[in-house]
C-alpha cells in the first residue's frame, strides 16, 4: 500500500516501549463462559462466551487501553487479569507465573501487586465505614499495625490522590463522585502494586471531573512506576492515556495496535464504527456516525452479521488475529488497508437504527 511507510513510522515511534521490555502480564488462550439459567427449576440453557480466546501481553510501564461496547466482555477480562474470576480455559501469567497457581502468602502478595479500580467507587466502599477505615483496611490486611502508623499512612495516601487529610473522617456519602473515586484510587495504590486494572474509572463521573481523575491516574503512574490496563467503552477516553489499544468485540480482541497507529490506520470495520462515534475526529472532516445494525452471530462471537464489508468468506471462515503491519493486529479478512479504503468506508457507511450488540 502506498502509505505502508507512514504506518510503520507511526508504529516504530510509539512502539519502543512495547517491543523491548519483557511482558509483565501474559494472557494466553483466555476464555470465560458463564452458564445461562432460564430459571432455578430449569437446567442450564447455554453459555455466554464472555471472554472467548484472548492472547495479550501487557508490558511494564505501559497503559493498555481496552475498548468495546457494553457487554463485549471488558469487565470479565479485567477481573480475570487480577484473579477476581477464574478462567474457564487459558492462563494469565504475572511475571512469568500462572496466577491460578498462587496459594497462601504468595497469593496475598499477588493480590497486593495487582489492584483494580472500579467504575462505581460507591459500590466498592462500605457506606458504614469512614474513609480512614476504608483505606486502612488493605494496609491492615497486609500487616501494617498501630493506629497512629495507619493514620499517617492513610493521610499520606489521601494527599497523594489530591484529597485533604480531613477527608479521612468522612463517610462515602459525604463526598462527591470524584472524591470517592480518588478514595478508590488511594485504596488501589495503598499496597504499592505493579499493575492496576481500571475498569471504566471515569465513566460514572461528570465530564468536568473525568479529566481530573485521568490526570491523577497518569501522575501516579509516573510517580509510582505503575502499569495500567485502562478499560473504557469509547476510544476518546483511552486515546490520551494509552500506549496501545485493544478493541474488543463479543469476547475477542478484533484489533490491537499502538495508539497512534490505531487512530491513523484503523483497519477493522468495527474499529471504524467506534471511531465514528467520537464527536470531533481529528481528521477535521465531517463524518457521520456509523450505527451498526444486524444480528449478532449465534454460532460464535462473530462480527460479520453486522459488518458492512462482509463477503461470503466471512460466513464460513472465522478470522483470527494476524499482524497487518508491525505491532498492528487485526481479525478481519477484508481490513481497511489504505487511506482511501478508510475514507470511503467512513463516507459510504449507511445508517441504520441505533442498536447495541445483543448477545446470542
Ligand atoms: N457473573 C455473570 N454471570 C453471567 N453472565 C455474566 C456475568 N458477568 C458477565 N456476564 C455476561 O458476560 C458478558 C460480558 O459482560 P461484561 O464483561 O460485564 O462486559 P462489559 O464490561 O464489556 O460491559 C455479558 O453478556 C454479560 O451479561
Ligand atoms: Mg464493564
Amino acid at each position: 500500500m502506498s502509505e505502508s511507510g507512514s504506518e510503520s513510522d507511526t508504529a516504530a515511534s510509539t512502539h519502543e516501549t512495547v517491543g523491548a521490555a519483557p511482558a509483565l502480564v501474559e494472557v494466553r488462550g483466555l476464555r470465560k463462559q458463564f452458564s445461562i439459567h432460564q430459571s432455578l427449576l430449569r437446567p442450564s440453557k447455554g453459555a455466554v462466551k464472555a471472554v472467548d480466546g484472548v492472547d495479550l501481553d501487557i508490558v511494564a510501564g505501559e497503559t493498555f487501553g481496552l475498548v468495546g461496547e457494553s457487554g463485549c466482555g471488558k469487565s470479565t477480562l479485567a477481573r480475570l487479569l487480577v484473579r477476581l474470576l477464574e478462567p474457564t480455559a487459558g492462563a494469565v501469567r504475572f511475571q512469568g507465573v500462572d496466577i491460578a497457581r498462587f496459594r497462601g502468602s504468595r497469593l496475598r502478595q499477588q493480590r497486593a501487586d495487582m489492584q483494580m479500580i472500579f467504575q462505581d467507587p460507591f459500590g466498592s466502599l462500605d457506606p458504614r465505614w469512614r474513609i480512614e477505615r476504608a483505606i486502612a483496611e488493605p494496609l491492615r490486611a497486609h500487616g501494617l499495625r498501630g493506629r497512629s502508623q495507619l493514620r499517617t499512612r492513610v493521610e499520606t495516601l489521601l494527599n497523594a490522590v489530591g484529597l485533604d487529610e480531613s477527608m479521612a473522617d468522612r463517610f462515602p456519602h459525604q463526598m462527591s463522585g470524584g472524591q470517592r473515586q480518588r478514595v478508590g484510587i488511594a485504596r488501589a495504590v495503598a499496597l504499592q502494586p505493579k499493575l492496576i486494572v481500571a475498569d471504566e474509572p471515569v465513566s460514572a463521573l461528570d465530564v468536568s471531573v473525568q479529566a481530573q481523575i485521568v490526570n491523577l491516574l497518569m501522575d501516579l503512574q509516573e510517580r509510582l512506576g505503575l502499569t495500567y490496563v485502562f478499560v473504557a467503552h469509547g476510544l476518546d477516553v483511552v486515546r490520551h492515556v494509552s500506549t496501545r489499544i485493544g478493541v474488543m468485540y463479543l469476547g475477542r480482541i478484533v484489533e490491537q495496535a499502538p495508539t497512534e497507529t490505531l487512530f491513523a490506520n484503523f483497519a477493522h470495520p468495527y474499529t471504524a464504527s467506534l471511531l465514528s462515534a467520537i464527536p470531533a475526529m481529528e481528521q477535521g472532516r465531517r463524518h457521520q456516525r456509523i450505527v451498526l445494525s444486524g444480528e449478532v452471530g449465534s454460532a460464535a462471537n462473530l462480527f460479520h452479521p453486522r459488518c458492512l464489508r462482509r463477503q461470503q468468506r466471512c460466513e464460513v471462515d472465522d478470522p483470527t488475529l494476524r499482524e497487518l503491519s508491525p505491532h498492528h493486529f487485526v481479525a478481519c479478512h477484508f481490513p481497511l488497508t489504505s487511506r482511501t479504503d478508510r475514507v470511503d468506508f467512513l463516507a459510504t457507511a449507511t445508517h441504520h437504527e441505533p442498536g447495541l450488540p445483543r448477545r446470542p
